[in-house]
């Protein structure tokens, strides 16, 4: 038998050798020739990325652990003591939910394996997982890999991509077992409105579900819009896991740290759990990510500038014929209908081998992703140089249009 009939029936379809088949941009080095090429990449949800981010706090922090030797020893298996109460306080302050720091938040080497982790626990062969469509596509791909079913929920663009409740409704067997959701949403960046996620809640508590809530994007809601904190809602603490990064909100993706909250009954399981699955995270990046945590002028900053834009990125294209676009609601992501000029894919190619620039399809994101690109705004620390790949950007949208008839 080849080593190929060997494999996990939920592992086979995993097909990434020359990162064809993989449903992710970031994963080899076809982006990193792309760039020796001279080529640039706004498909890395990356803020300020290839740029250099890191504040001088978040160094000078560092520095000093490094020269006292500590980062050379393992954190605990559940997140650095200190980091922990960091995140509690941060998560209390946005919340107001009281996290005790040795009970209910552990520390993931990034948010990636915290959403992963935070289903574990619970998905076995069989089960199957409510996924909002469009949304990241691990929120498709995780499910499948522990054996369960993930069943796309469609929101539709008419309706700004909120959870439609009678779509859970239509989908829900005996089988169902837990909700996911990006909140807010990747890649639409739309934040869900109270009464939907009030009502996403009520039908999760009635039905007995799970909700396993990936929050990435969180630290940057946009135009005031109220952020609903699904844990927070009545009957959800006891079956919401939170999964956060700091990825996103503070612009630190190679510190690898990410985090999930949750109430003590489940965080038994997952700190019991994680000297085996996750090993330790970072030590240095735990002091790093204590400091930035800290740092509050760093994450104003951060904010005003994503915010700045989310805004230019919007004034630039949003008029091109045959092309609609919302302003962002959160975070770092535009999301482009382009359906009237081509298909995802033929875009995408468009704007690689014309405009020299790497943007996301739609597809991957689930059904309701196709005829969309998804670009990431924040890449590139200055205004100017994202305003210039922006343009470019556009002046192949445009070409496009008129090829079509619609200039
Ligand atoms: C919605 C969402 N969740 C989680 C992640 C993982 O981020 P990290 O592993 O850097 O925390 C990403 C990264 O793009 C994301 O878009």
């Amino acid at each position: 038998m080849g080593i190929r009939e060997k494999l996990n029936s939920r592992f086979a379809p995993l097909q990434g050798g020359l990162f064809l088949n993989v449903t992710k941009a970031d994963v080899g080095e076809g982006t990193g020739n792309f760039q020796k090429a001279g080529g640039d990449v706004m498909a890395w949800a990356d803020p300020f990325y290839p740029d250099p981010s890191i504040p001088e706090s978040v160094k000078e922090a560092m520095r000093q652990a490094l020269e006292s030797g500590i980062p050379a020893h393992y954190t605990m298996p559940i997140g650095m003591l200190e980091l922990r109460q960091a995140l509690a306080e941060h998560i209390t302050e946005t919340t107001g939910l009281p996290i005790d720091p040795s009970r209910n938040v552990i520390v993931t080497p990034g948010s990636d394996s915290g959403l992963l982790y935070a289903m574990m626990p619970f998905l076995e062969a069989g089960d199957a997982v409510l996924v909002p469509d469009p949304s990241y596509p691990s929120n498709f791909l995780d499910p499948a890999l522990l054996g369960a079913v993930p069943v796309p929920v469609p929101l539709r663009e008419e309706n700004n991509y909120q959870p439609e409740i009678e779509e859970f409704r239509k989908r829900l067997t005996p089988k169902t077992k837990m909700v996911l959701i990006t909140h807010p949403n990747n890649p639409t960046t739309t934040v869900f409105r109270r009464q939907a996620m009030e009502e996403l809640c009520r039908f999760i508590v009635e039905n007995d579900l799970i909700l396993v809530s990936d929050q990435a994007f969180q630290d940057h809601i946009f135009d005031d819009i109220e952020f609903v904190h699904p844990a927070t809602l009545p009957g959800m603490w006891e079956r919401t896991l939170t999964v956060c990064s700091i990825s996103k909100g503070i612009g630190l993706s190679g510190f690898r740290i990410g985090y999930i909250y949750a109430n003590d009954v489940i965080m038994d399981t997952l700190y019991g759990g994680a000297v085996n699955v996750l090993g330790a995270p970072c030590t240095l990046s735990s002091i790093g990510a204590i400091a930035a945590l800290k740092d509050r002028q760093h994450l104003a900053d951060v904010y005003t500038r994503l915010e700045r834009r989310r805004r230019q990125a919007y004034d630039i294209l949003h008029d091109v014929p045959g092309v609609t676009m919302k302003m962002s609601e959160s975070g770092i992501l535009s999301w482009l209908n382009v359906s009237r000029l081509g298909t995802d894919e033929e875009v995408c190619t468009r704007l690689q081998e014309e405009a020299r620039i790497l943007v996301n399809q739609g597809s991957p994101y689930g059904s309701q992703g196709k005829g969309h690109i998804r670009i990431v705004t924040a890449c590139f620390a200055s205004d100017e140089e994202a305003a210039r790949r922006f343009t470019r950007i556009r002046d192949v949208l445009l070409k496009m249009a008129a090829e079509k008839g619609l200039v």
